[in-house]
């Protein structure tokens, strides 16, 4: 029965909103906190569906009964307000203040569970929003050192992972949809949202609060595993980059001007500012999910990432050809 039910919700969710499966909506739950908002969101809407109806049927009922009267040429009674009228608004009033009830126990119950979520034993990741990309820091559960990533966040199946969130400069929002609710990144403030997903694959995450005019640029590549390849994806992460390299690379990257504000880990490169590029073609995509991981991009973004990312703080770096030719190749080796 329960899982009858749960289909013909499913079945009516993707009819009335037009299909629900994808890497970015929360309506195709992969996670414990985004399963139960969906449940309360399903609550929502029938209630809200119920009383709609009924509010377009008093609506076409009454328009009916007036023309009927007006064809009729009968005059309306002197005193409309008899007894099925008063009936009707006891029995209306009941209906809205029950519904209104019902909704306001079940998303105080929902908050509740979602405080309450189990956090001991979890992951502990850092997440801080800057204009606009994801400065991402896991903690090695071993060395308990931190781990510096961006724009893409692993998480293991079936565990929960506690987002410590930060944000550098404005307000952002930090949003999984797939996987939990949304939670506003203020600067000042030590935001927490603990991610439990139940489902492996790619989500997209996406910053949900304007911050400016590459907002919509500011997305997040979610890569959720079983719990054998996460271990095995953070201990890469942890080690520094690859030693050697081309010297027209080196030149430009690790002892250049990319090193005043990248960090690539056991070269030159010491810069905090931009993303830590240690292992940056290990990624699924550049400039917060702006463009697929590919040498082209990656040059093309060196050159111009202004034309690509208008206001980025990532200024453009005239390279010659070769220089370019070589400063991709390094950086594509970083995986
Ligand atoms: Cu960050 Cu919108």
């Amino acid at each position: 029965m329960g899982r009858t039910a749960a289909m013909i919700r499913t079945l009516f969710l993707c009819f009335l909103l037009g299909g629900c499966a994808g890497v970015q909506t929360p309506l195709d739950p992969a996670g414990l906190q985004s399963a139960q908002l969906l449940s309360l969101f399903g609550l929502m809407l029938w209630v809200c569906g119920v009383a709609y109806v009924l509010v377009l049927g008093f609506l076409g009922w009454s328009l009916w009964r007036a023309r009927r009267r007006i064809a009729a040429e009968t005059a309306p009674e002197v005193n409309p307000v008899h007894r099925g009228l008063s009936r009707g608004l006891w029995g209306w009033t009941a209906f809205v203040a029950t519904g209104l009830l019902l909704l306001a126990i079940a998303s105080f119950l929902t908050d509740w569970t979602l405080a309450r979520a189990e956090r001991r034993g979890a992951i502990e990741v850092s997440v801080t929003g800057h204009q606009w990309w994801w400065r991402i820091q896991y903690r090695d559960p071993a060395s308990g050192q931190w781990i510096e990533t961006a724009n893409e966040l692993h998480l293991p199946q079936d565990r929960t992972t506690l987002i410590r969130l930060g944000a550098a400069d404005v307000i952002h929002s930090f949003w999984i949809p797939n996987v939990a609710g949304k939670m506003d990144v203020i600067p000042g403030r030590a935001n927490q949202l603990a991610l439990t997903p139940r489902r492996a694959g790619w989500f997209r995450g996406q910053c949900a609060e304007f911050c400016g005019p590459q907002h919509a640029h500011m997305a997040l590549d979610v890569k959720v595993e079983s719990p054998a390849e996460f271990t095995a994806w953070l201990a890469a992460q942890a080690k520094p980059a690859a030693a050697g390299g081309d010297p027209t690379a080196l030149a430009v990257v690790t002892a250049g001007p990319c090193a005043a504000c990248h960090m690539i880990r056991g070269t030159d490169a010491k810069g905090r500012v931009g993303p830590d590029l240690t292992h940056l073609a290990s990624r699924r995509s550049l400039a917060a999910g702006t463009l697929p991981m590919s040498r082209g991009a990656v040059q093309g973004w060196v050159a111009q990432p202004r034309a690509i990312k208008p206001g980025t703080m990532m200024p453009p770096v005239p390279l010659s050809g070769p220089q370019a030719d070589a400063v991709s190749r390094y950086l594509m080796a970083l995986k």
